[in-house]
């Protein structure tokens, strides 16, 4: 698609919203208004379909048989892995290992990039708007290393304070940042990082950069390579795909050097009880059976994604959360959290005089779905002073009249508790 059509191309939601069984259903007897997506995206019949055509007819286990079905199933996984590579810009499939979640990729990088890395006087660098996930892995390799975890802080609109991260990574702050850890979009202010700002100045300082992606694969055109990280990763469950199947991309150089973490089948050349020799990666990261259905949901939802033009879902998306950010901040006593300049879909927001539970309760009652909580960034709670926020997230399925129907259901809740 041409840049200009792409501008031009507006989004069918009555057709995109068809493709979702689930949108269909009712919620304590109203049309469900799915705002939650932010936590977990709803799956269209692509995926759905995708995944029960795999079971139907090529399921096996995989590098594993000389078997035809085994082959199939073995063609479609590393297909999967070349889907993923394309929809992250990276230039070779054995870039990308499969893992769990963005959690586990995280993980993974702690453990095996960071950990034989670190050491006392070394540090890592978190942002003050990283979720638990890109929290508490270097926390934990802080603790077995002697390393210290740094913190950058947020400005009062919810922006990452960049000349602070640049004064963290000087050498005469205390510490040597190995690696800066940092979310590309804030799951509960929905802040966009310039990821490709945070590399330069992290690459300065000798650090290497990994990006927590989960929240930027549903709504940005993702390219590691203009990015200038070192590792990026993100979960199927929130573009649409499947739960249990993320991705890790990593530089080829680093991905050699990194020893595996789990031992099991499918990750060696050779075993014996003296030795064993690991594969390369991304074999070496995936012992054991994987989550062999989830890759292939994963490379349909990529496809179903792509299908409807990168721009126009951003498009769409963000004259939602316009839409939202105006109704909503319209009405007295709610105070909207986060006003970065940059943001995808995602809207935390307060209502005077009542518990963020109590208005997701009431909204549940009008069959708007919200996730109300700490979102797992309990320090950027803090940072803001509050324990919870309700948050409304929009996806490619959501309409102008959802955001107006949650508008609605925030104003009863407010009149309820008056
Ligand atoms: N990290 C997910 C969220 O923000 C679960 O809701």
């Amino acid at each position: 698609m041409t840049p200009e059509v792409a501008a031009t191309a507006t989004l069918d939601v009555a057709a995109v919203r068809a493709q979702f069984p689930i949108l269909q259903t009712r919620v304590n007897g109203k049309p469900l208004v799915y705002l939650d997506s932010a936590a977990s995206a709803q799956k269209p019949l692509a995926v759905i379909e995708a995944e029960a055509r795999f079971y139907r007819e090529s399921y096996a286990n995989v590098h594993r048989g000389v078997h035809t079905l085994s082959q199939r199933a073995t063609g479609a996984y590393e297909a999967a892995r070349a889907r993923v590579a394309r929809f992250l810009g990276a230039p070779d499939p054995a870039q990308v290992v499969f893992t769990r979640s963005a959690t586990e990729g995280l993980n993974l990088v702690a453990w095996c990039y960071a950990r034989p890395r670190l050491a006392p006087g070394d540090a890592v660098l978190v942002t003050e708007m990283e979720h638990h996930s890109n929290i508490v892995p270097w926390q934990m390799v802080c603790e077995v290393t002697g390393a210290k975890l740094v913190v950058a802080p947020v400005d009062d609109r919810g922006e990452l304070r960049l000349d602070e991260l640049a004064r963290l990574l000087t050498p005469g702050a205390g510490s040597r940042v190995k690696v800066v850890a940092c979310v590309h979009v804030s799951n509960a202010l929905g802040t966009i990082n310039p990821i490709a700002e945070i590399s330069r100045l992290a690459h300065d300082a000798g650090a290497a950069v990994v990006v927590d992606g989960a929240q930027a694969a549903p709504h940005l055109a993702i390219d590691v390579g203009a990015l200038g990280c070192d590792f990026y990763t993100f979960s199927g469950h929130k573009v649409y795909g499947p739960t249990g199947i993320g991705a890790l991309w990593g530089r080829p150089e680093l991905l050699a050097e990194m020893p595996p973490w789990q031992g099991g089948g499918d990750m060696i050349l050779h075993v014996s009880f003296a030795k064993t020799d690991y594969a390369p990666p991304p074999a070496r990261f995936e012992a054991g059976t994987p989550h062999i259905v989830g890759a292939v949901g994963l490379a349909a939802a990529l496809d179903w994604l792509e299908s409807l033009g990168q721009e126009v879902v951003a498009a769409h998306e963000q004259e939602l959360l316009a839409h939202a950010t105006e109704l909503l901040g319209a009405i007295p006593g709610v105070r909207l959290i986060g006003s970065a300049r940059a943001k995808a879909s995602v809207l935390s927001f307060l209502v005077a005089g009542v518990h963020a539970h109590d208005v997701g309760t009431i909204l549940d009652a009008e069959g708007v779905a919200v996730r109300a909580g700490h979102h797992c960034a309990q320090p950027l709670m803090e940072r803001f002073g509050v324990a919870a926020t309700a948050r409304a997230s929009f996806a490619v399925y959501n309409t102008r009249e959802e955001v107006e129907t949650l508008a609605a259901a925030v104003a009863k809740a407010q009149e309820l508790f008056a």
